[in-house]
């Protein structure tokens, strides 16, 4: 275990002018492993980053770091203890009269490290994060992702257990954001890094993530398997997800089937259902949840082996799925159930 958070929570101000903002938020994260945490704008996450980073003290709960309560310590302690948790941030906030490398050495400097340490350290950092050739560019003479990915070599810089990310992909394009997302996934096995990735954007955690909480006005309302949640109508609400990156690759005997399903009939684990029943992984290969009068509808493409597409849509049936092989229309009698 290297993070845990427990029962944290967080008031600004007292009296009548309160307000809670995380209300005994508590989850752990493993050293490998990605945990994102999503949620809409105002739901506490940027709060929750500083919280963990303890550039905000926490109200109430702790913050616990291979074993060592962060929240415990004096502000000496702590200026120590913090460098176990490297942090990016949305678009970085690079000092834009420093080179990249010169950024990458600030946390180095700080620390007095000497300048040959700093010149080796700060070589290797750029060249894992791919900017070998940008050492000596300014901020404005990288692109969005670039910049990111110095941010990342810079959070890395202290060797820390934990990697913080918050918004750090807001902004990016796509392929700027799958890059981020590769190195991070690089990055995580290799150093062994416990990973909080925070975004309100659904479609990013689904390709990273090993496991997901929602923050929903500072309370962390679910966590679990990527997949459940991801595929739960209700809480994903208006958002879109594809999923090609995570799906099991198709094997060639794969039929790609698309099935759809409202929210309140369906029960939000019908795709690990799904495949106990059939003792057969079945593949997502991309969903979209929208809203119909009200009702979540959500559609999702599944790979599933060809022998097995009798019995896969009789099962899909008794959860009360309506599949069809190929179209990726809501069905018109699914429609006809909903609600005006
Ligand atoms: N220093 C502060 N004093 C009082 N209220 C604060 C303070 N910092 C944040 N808040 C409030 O806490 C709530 C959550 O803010 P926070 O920045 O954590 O949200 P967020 O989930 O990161 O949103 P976004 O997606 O827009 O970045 C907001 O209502 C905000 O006004
Ligand atoms: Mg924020």
């Amino acid at each position: 275990m290297t993070i845990t958070i427990r029962n944290l929570s967080k008031t600004f101000g007292d009296g009548d002018s309160a307000t809670t903002v995380l209300d005994d938020v508590s989850f752990s994260v493993e050293s490998g492993e990605i945990f994102a945490v999503v949620g809409p704008s105002g739901a506490g996450k940027s709060t929750l980053a500083r919280c963990i980073n303890l550039l905000e003290r926490p109200t109430s709960g702790e913050v616990i770091v291979n074993g060592d309560s962060l929240t415990q310590l004096t502000s000496t302690e702590l200026r120590q203890a913090r460098r176990r948790i490297g942090t990016v941030f949305q678009s970085s906030s690079l000092l834009s009269r420093r080179t990249a490398a010169a950024n990458v050495a600030l946390p180095l400097e700080y620390l007095g490290a000497t300048k040959a340490a700093t010149k080796t350290r700060v070589g290797e950092l750029l060249e894992r994060v791919g900017l070998g050739d940008k050492a000596q560019k300014y901020p404005h003479q990288l692109s969005g992702g670039q910049r990111q990915r110095v941010g990342i070599a810079r959070a890395l810089a202290l060797k820390p257990s934990v990697l913080l990310s918050d918004e750090a992909t807001s902004g990016l394009d796509r392929v700027a954001t799958e890059s981020y997302l590769t190195l991070l996934d690089t990055l995580r096995t290799d150093l062994d890094l416990a990973v909080v990735f925070i975004t309100h954007e659904m479609e990013t955690i689904v390709k990273v993530a090993d496991r997901v909480g929602r923050l929903d006005h500072g309370t962390l309302r679910e966590q679990g398997d990527i997949v459940d949640i991801a595929l739960d109508a209700q809480s994903l609400l208006g958002a879109q997800l594809r999923a090609p990156g995570r799906a099991t690759a198709a094997a060639a005997d794969t039929v790609a089937v698309s099935v759809t399903y409202g929210s309140p009939t369906v029960p939000a684990d019908w795709l690990s259902r799904l495949g106990t029943e059939l003792s057969v992984p079945i593949a997502l290969l991309g969903a979209n949840i929208q809203s119909i009068g009200g009702v979540a509808v959500g559609e999702a493409t599944l790979g599933v082996p060809a022998g097995r597409l009798p019995e896969f849509t009789r099962v899909a049936k008794t959860l009360g799925l309506h599949s069809q092989s190929e179209s990726t229309r809501v069905d018109d009698d699914l429609l006809a159930e909903v609600p005006a």
